[in-house]
């Protein structure tokens, strides 16, 4: 079987073409530089954006997979969450092609498909979704929007878990890194900063870490630096007190990820703990949460860093993997749903 998936949900146009799990194209055109001069994603640009590359961006993953429009037998797309415009323009495209080639359309959750991903590993032919290792997990979805744990009792099963009640990891380390002066978005080079620094410099909070719930809170953490620096503004005057400051954030931040996720897994005795989401990408966190599932006997699927940040082929490996399940096709007018909770998602 051969999907061509789209993903429009945020600021990255991505258009993929899986084949029996193998992924024979995963184009991503990022608008990171775009929405970097307003400090954040500017939806209106967004779609804009979305509208100008989609269509290029599907040549290439057409010409990269080397298959033609008549060889494909269904078409996916993320229909929610996201935001409204930049879903519309992705989804409305992927059912016109579906209508026009007479073939099943399949609408994605996004976060549905993060919780796959991990199972997407390089092998000699590129990468391939392995579903043979799958086992039942504990799934944490990190990014820039999200913050989440969900249990995956099976594929194509899931039950949230717990989720932030307001900022994600993503958007605490991007806020942190716009108070000490780095530019959008600030995690990754916060992660690199970091590195180089002094994780037990300062103790930041550790929100929600004790508590029996999943849910997570990264506001408090933020505004605890915002007043840091307003008492301590020198540190900014100083690379290395700077190293410190961004190490001692990360690792608050990272230990309430990793603390909450092995407590959730052993709660619910999987064996399994997988993580995606532009936020796997931190080097302190695919560290601790190493550390941290072979202190506890889990296995740990972490996301390939490519498929961490938004993709298609994430929402190609799921459609397959719904239309091999027997799922029937979504309606060709289906809506988008920008606020679709996971929950809601079969
Ligand atoms: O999944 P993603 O591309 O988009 C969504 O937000 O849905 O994730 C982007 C987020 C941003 O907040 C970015 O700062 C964060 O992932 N991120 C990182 C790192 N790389 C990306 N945060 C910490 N350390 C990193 N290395
Ligand atoms: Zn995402």
């Amino acid at each position: 079987m051969t999907v061509l998936a789209f993903e429009t949900s945020c600021d990255e146009t991505s258009v993929a073409v899986v084949r029996e799990g193998c992924v024979l194209a995963n184009v991503v055109s990022s608008q990171i530089k775009l929405h970097g001069e307003y400090g954040g994603v500017v939806p209106e640009l967004a779609t804009r954006e979305h509208l100008r590359n989609l269509l290029p961006v599907a040549h290439a993953a057409q010409r990269a997979a080397g298959i033609s429009m008549s060889g494909l037998d269904a078409v996916a797309a993320t229909l929610g969450p996201g935001l409204p415009n930049a879903l519309m323009i992705g989804a409305r495209a992927a059912q016109s092609l579906a209508f026009a080639l007479r073939r099943p359309f399949i609408g994605i959750h996004h976060h549905e498909a993060h919780l796959y991903s991990p199972w997407v590993r390089p092998d000699l032919s590129g990468m391939r979704a392995d579903f043979g290792a799958f086992q039942p997990n504990v799934s944490l979805i990190v990014s820039g929007g999200h913050t989440m744990l969900v249990h995956v009792g099976g594929l194509l099963k899931h039950r949230v878990l717990g989720s932030t009640v307001d900022d994600a990891a993503g958007e605490c380390f991007d806020k942190v890194g716009k108070l000490i002066g780095l530019p959008y978005p600030g995690g990754p080079e916060l992660d690199r900063l970091a590195s180089q620094g002094n994780p037990r410099a300062h103790t930041f909070p550790r929100p929600m870490l004790r508590e029996a719930h999943d849910d997570f809170s990264f506001s408090g953490l933020k505004t605890s630096v915002r007043y840091f620096l307003r008492d301590h503004p020198e540190v900014l005057d100083d690379a290395q007190r700077i190293r410190d400051l961004c190490a001692s954030v990360q690792a608050a931040i990272v230990e309430v990820l990793v603390t909450k996720t092995v407590k959730a897994a052993a709660r619910l005795a999987v064996r399994c703990v997988t993580a995606s989401g532009g936020v796997t990408c931190n080097s302190g966190l695919r560290r601790e949460l190493a550390a941290a599932c072979e202190r506890d006997g889990f296995k740990l699927q972490l996301a390939e860093r490519a498929l961490c940040t938004d993709n298609a082929a994430m929402v190609g490996i799921l459609a397959e993997q719904k239309l091999l399940a027997g799922k029937p096709a979504t309606d060709l007018d289906a809506e988008t749903m920008p606020g679709w909770t996971l929950d809601q998602a079969a």
